[in-house]
């Protein structure tokens, strides 16, 4: 029987175990560069729901797991689909990514979700720039299922980089898909200022994509008007600051245990505790997935991540580790 997930994101039931094996069964080009993956539990048992805009994490090795966002329809509980672009000169995932062989096991966490859509919403505009389709293309599953007013725009630099055509343009939802091709005679252009041009209360935007795509659309958005709490978006990497902060060594104290490691300039909290033995998960080590929340029990932190919403650092009892640092004194995690 088909899930029948809501629209807006719902926490997976927590009698799933937060890790499992799962399954390559399928491996496919999606396009230049970028390979579709298809997980399925050992025993033929559905998988842990997810909702719209969900990522799982890969484990790829030690100490190396990677978030990718699950792009099939949440109504599917017989698999997890993925693409991935391979950066040879990224930090290694993608390539280990691809990689994988048919039939091969892997461990892969339960679904969580940063980029959820707002249900309330009358009117939905998703806007995907290159891979950044994946959590867009689960979301326009989702909207299509609910019969919700939405369009999906998707734009590429080259024809030949659109993942998952085939697949956009047979599902049931192609006619509220505008694909975009930069100079390409048969594809109307990426116009993101005409897409946002009259702001509207009912309507939210949902943005993944390369960080200069992202930054574009906030500009534009911005200066037509838009209210920022109906802008989404999920980066995959982190946006560079203009003016970084210079870093400062600082302490960090360990509860319950009382220990004090000393975080130098050029290193990460992450990278201090390594150096002592004690190894935190991460993924994007740019502060942009979440993998590696600390919790906090007191001190002030320095958030430079791109993660946390203002609540959660408002609330002051968590930071991430990969990026974050003091912004005085002395931060007291709990491990
Ligand atoms: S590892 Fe991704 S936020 Fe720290």
């Amino acid at each position: 029987m088909a899930y029948a997930p809501t629209l807006a994101a719902q926490p997976v039931p927590d009698t799933y175990p937060a890790k499992q094996t799962l399954r390559l069964t399928a491996k496919r080009t999606a396009a230049e560069g970028i390979v579709a993956f298809e997980f399925s539990s050992l025993d033929g048992a559905p998988l842990p729901p997810f909702g719209a805009g969900d990522h799982i994490m890969v484990d790829l090795g030690p100490q190396m797991s990677r978030a990718y966002s699950l792009c099939n329809d949440p109504a599917e509980t017989h698999r997890y689909v993925i693409a991935v672009l391979k950066e040879p000169d990224g930090k290694g995932g993608s390539v280990a990514m691809h990689a994988l062989d048919e039939g091969a096991e892997v461990a892969v966490s339960l679904p969580r979700n940063n980029f959820a859509l707002v249900s309330g919403a009358k009117r939905h505009i998703l806007l995907a720039g290159g891979i950044g389709i994946t959590p867009l293309l689960s979301m326009a599953h989702a909207l299509s299922r609910h019969r919700a007013d939405f369009v999906l725009h998707y734009g590429v630099r080259d024809l030949s980089r659109m993942a998952l055509r085939d697949l956009i343009q047979a599902s049931p939802f192609a006619d509220q898909c505008m694909l975009h091709v930069d100079g390409h005679a048969d594809y109307p252009a990426y116009d993101i200022p005409q897409i946002l041009a009259e702001p509207n209360p009912d309507t939210h935007v949902y943005v993944c994509g390369p960080t200069p795509f992202i930054d574009h659309v906030a500009t534009v958005a911005k200066a037509n008007g838009w209210n920022p709490d109906q802008i989404h978006w999920e980066y995959f990497v982190a946006p560079e600051s203009d003016d970084p902060a210079e870093n400062v060594s600082f302490e960090i104290e360990l509860v319950p245990g009382g220990e004090i490691v000393t975080v130098g300039p050029e290193e990460s909290v992450v990278e201090a505790l390594e150096r002592e033995g004690i190894f935190v998960l991460t993924s994007c080590a740019e502060g942009v997935c979440g993998t590696c929340l600390l919790e906090l029990v007191v001190g002030e932190p320095d958030h430079r991540d791109h993660y946390l919403s203002d609540a959660d650092k408002a609330r002051g009892d968590c930071f991430m580790g990969c990026v974050s640092r003091a912004a005085g004194g002395r931060l007291r995690i709990k491990l």
